[in-house]
């Protein structure tokens, strides 16, 4: 059950459920913010908050009766510019005689059951009016008759609000919206830490915490996309912190291009958190009449650290953001040629190692880069989406009812947004890339960024996909996006939009997305860009699953899929076991621990299985046989992680079953230490009372394992100081 309650004497608003309250009041019609936590079961309606601050530099705000009523020290709900605040404002705006005052004050209010969707924008959703009630506040500014409107939404059953603005110019004159956070939000002091997602291709999302310093420091994307570097998510907590102790918060914005998120700690020691589009190189004008609507932010709380902040994110996204027949549907395990052949493959090639794999159980081939246009390398063809017969005489049709005969689906890999030089379509329309006049175009893998933006780009690209589709029976799509943008300008638009593109290009890629997701309810769509370049909620809105990383290596994806966990489910991440020498680190790892790790994610392999020998064969068809037996618990239980590679030599998760009958505890030794440790493997989420049953007949009670814990090392077979070990432990009540 949630509720929101407006309590008209104190003009507050109390959104809760049984997990959280999130309050705020209006004071001289500025939306102050009371509260963001644990559920507040007795609210007296009397907020307290810093209103008596005698700061000196602090301006009263005009007209405020309390002669303290600064905003540089009220926390705030989205606070505006150029008045006296001197944070970071939530919104700049420049108006037609390039003032840059912004003075929302509240108007007034409603309250809808459910959740209404953005227009154009990936958001999360109720399919329930009773799972959501949703909050929109109008606010405004009384000089410019400029509306904003912030919607809040709090879920029945997830500790989560989810929150956006929209702008409306109500005036009569143009103005430009130069800034427009999603969401802002003031806590009382800053002695927390701060943690984030930060990586590089092949290395994405690593686990950084740090304090919170005075100042401001600002993390985001500018790439134009949500980018290796930094993924659009931040979080804070109190100090120390840890998985299962301490008050926890993080913040998703559900957007896939350029982000920005500021963390500022004040004079006086408060802490400001803003996420939104990234106001770098953004501006967008906007006429008498026209709106502008943000994305959203989900913020999430747990009071019993990261771990249950994790769940809460996991949740709200199985539950609430990813769409379609996957969503509740065991993904396939699947067989990838890319590292198996690269461009070096015809349709032989192509069918020994789809028969090779399906009698070892694998379920869908996907077939990579390399299938169209003449493409031999990553020098051409990109933007000209039709078969190369050279390569699979018969086209897609041959080679996808080969693989269907071996009772396997088929999938395929597109990379939509990106053109070759080398192509016809770029001798057609050269035009159509992302190009500043005068400057010459920056390639990024030998190829440009096509202007998806751009209708008539989108339709081109469109139709050539449909052709395709409509040639064969596909059933999955690798969507990739391989580069990054620069010179970014659309001729497609005037001099005064050119600050709108990066956006523009991000709904560009929604509305198409939107179209063939919907068009095409069977396919199951992974996205990807240069692995995990663009893992973000916006993404997952159309397509159930990411490639992770480009990073196979086992070693490597412990950090990687441990980092991505944080906000990220377990059903999203594609993970693929590869061959050794590994080809991104030169690392020769057990087949068994690339297993392990790969099975702890959405299963694929991506090898040549005809190179197998016997015994790495019967490894994997026992890998999969294992995997198909409890995907449905790793893919859609609870997980928990227990040991951080970024903290030992030891990486532990575990999966529960939502009745708590099942249990499967992945462990993975990362390298060899004389004399180790000993690592005591504390289990969660089990029932205390509960007898559990390892495959080997041995019996443990919940409670034994998660006080007691195990002694892994009892557990891996290999010598005791040797690398690279991992086990795998199945319990069941
Ligand atoms: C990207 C992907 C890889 C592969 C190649 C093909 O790098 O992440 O998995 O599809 O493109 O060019």
């Amino acid at each position: 059950m949630s509720s929101i309650q407006f309590v008209k004497e104190t003009k507050t608003f109390i959104l809760s459920n049984q997990q959280i309250s999130y309050i705020l009041g209006v004071e001289e019609g500025v939306l102050i913010h009371y509260y963001f936590g644990k559920c507040i079961k007795n609210f007296s309606n009397v907020p307290e908050y810093p209103q008596n601050i005698n700061q000196s530099f602090s301006p009263r705000l005009s007209g405020a009766e309390n002669e303290y009523f600064s905003l540089n020290n009220l926390p705030q709900e989205y606070p505006g510019n150029n008045q006296g605040d001197y944070r970071t404002p939530a919104n700049e705006v420049t108006h037609a005689n390039g003032s840059t005052v912004t003075d929302f004050r509240y108007h007034s209010f409603k309250i809808i059951q459910g959740k209404p969707e953005l227009d154009g924008l990936p958001a999360t959703y109720a399919d329930d009016d009773s799972e959501a009630e949703t909050l929109i506040i109008k606010l405004v500014d009384a000089v410019s008759s400029m509306e904003l409107y912030l919607s809040y939404t709090i879920f029945a059953a997830q500790s989560v609000i989810v929150r956006s603005a929209r702008y409306v110019n109500a005036g009569t004159e143009d103005c430009r919206i130069e800034k427009a956070m999603s969401s802002s939000i003031d806590f009382p002091y800053a002695e927390r830490e701060l943690f984030f997602l930060s990586g590089a291709w092949a290395n994405e999302r690593n686990l950084i915490r740090e304090p919170i310093m005075p100042g401001t420091k600002q993390l985001g994307s500018v790439r134009g996309a949500s980018s290796h570097a930094i993924n659009p998510f931040l979080g804070i907590g109190s100090k120390h912190f840890t998985e299962s102790v301490g008050e926890v918060y993080g913040f998703s914005l559900v957007y896939s291009g350029n982000h920005e998120m500021i963390v500022e700690e004040d004079q006086i020691g408060q802490c400001r958190v803003q996420l939104g589009i990234n106001s770098h190189d953004f501006s967008w004008q906007l006429k008498p009449g026209d709106d502008f609507q943000t994305p959203e932010v989900v913020m999430g709380y747990s009071e019993e650290g990261l771990g249950k902040l994790s769940s809460a994110f996991h949740e709200l996204f199985n539950q609430h953001l990813v769409r379609g027949r996957y969503k509740n549907e065991t993904r396939p395990v699947l067989i990838n040629n890319w590292e198996a052949t690269y461009f070096d493959f015809d349709a032989q090639k192509i069918l020994d190692i789809a028969k090779a794999s399906s009698e070892l159980g694998v379920e869908l081939f996907v077939l990579d880069d390399g299938w169209f246009g003449h493409r031999e390398n990553d020098r051409s063809s990109l933007g000209d989406w039709f078969v190369n017969e050279e390569k699979l005489p018969g086209g897609l049709d041959g080679i996808s009812k080969a693989v269907h005969q071996l009772g396997m689906k088929f999938g395929l890999w597109f990379e939509p947004e990106m053109i070759s030089e080398d192509s016809e379509l770029f001798k057609r329309h050269p035009d159509w890339i992302l190009k500043t006049p005068g400057y010459p175009a920056s390639l990024g893998r030998n190829q440009y960024v096509l202007d998806f933006s751009r209708q008539e780009v989108r339709d081109n690209i469109y139709q050539q996909m449909k052709k395709v589709l409509d040639s064969a029976a596909i059933d999955y799509i690798k969507w990739d996006m391989n580069r990054n943008m620069s010179e970014v300008y659309s001729s497609a638009l005037g001099s005064t939009q050119q600050g709108e593109v990066y956006h523009r290009y991000i709904l560009g890629l929604y509305e198409f997305l939107e179209r063939l997701t919907s068009e095409c309810p069977n396919i199951l769509f992974e996205s990807c860009s240069g692995g995990g370049g663009r893992f973000d909620p916006g993404m997952l809105y159309y397509m159930p699953q990411t490639w992770t990383s480009d990073n196979t290596d086992a070693i490597s994806r412990l950090k990687i899929q441990y980092g991505t966990s944080i906000v990220y489910p377990v059903s999203t991440m594609g993970a693929h076991v590869s061959t050794v020498p590994n080809h991104q680190t030169g690392r020769v790892t057990p087949f068994e621990v690339r297993g392990d790790v790969a099975m702890s994610g959405v299963l694929g392999y991506e090898l040549n299985v005809t190179k197998l020998s016997e015994k790495e064969k019967k490894e994997m068809k026992q890998q999969i046989s294992f995997y198909k037996k409890h995907r449905e618990l790793i893919q859609f239980g609870d997980f928990y992680r227990l040991l951080s590679p970024f903290e030992g030599a030891a990486t532990a998760w575990q999966f529960v079953s939502r009745d708590k009958k099942e249990a499967l505890v992945i462990y993975v030794k990362a390298h060899a230490e004389a004399a180790p440790h000993l690592n005591v493997l504390k289990l969660a989420g089990l029932t205390p009372e509960k007898m559990y049953l390892d495959e080997s007949g041995k019996q443990y009670s919940g409670d034994e394992l998660m006080l007691l814990g195990l002694f892994v090392e009892n557990l891996l077979k290999g010598e005791k100081t040797s690398e690279y070990q991992s086990c795998c432990l199945y319990l069941k009540a």
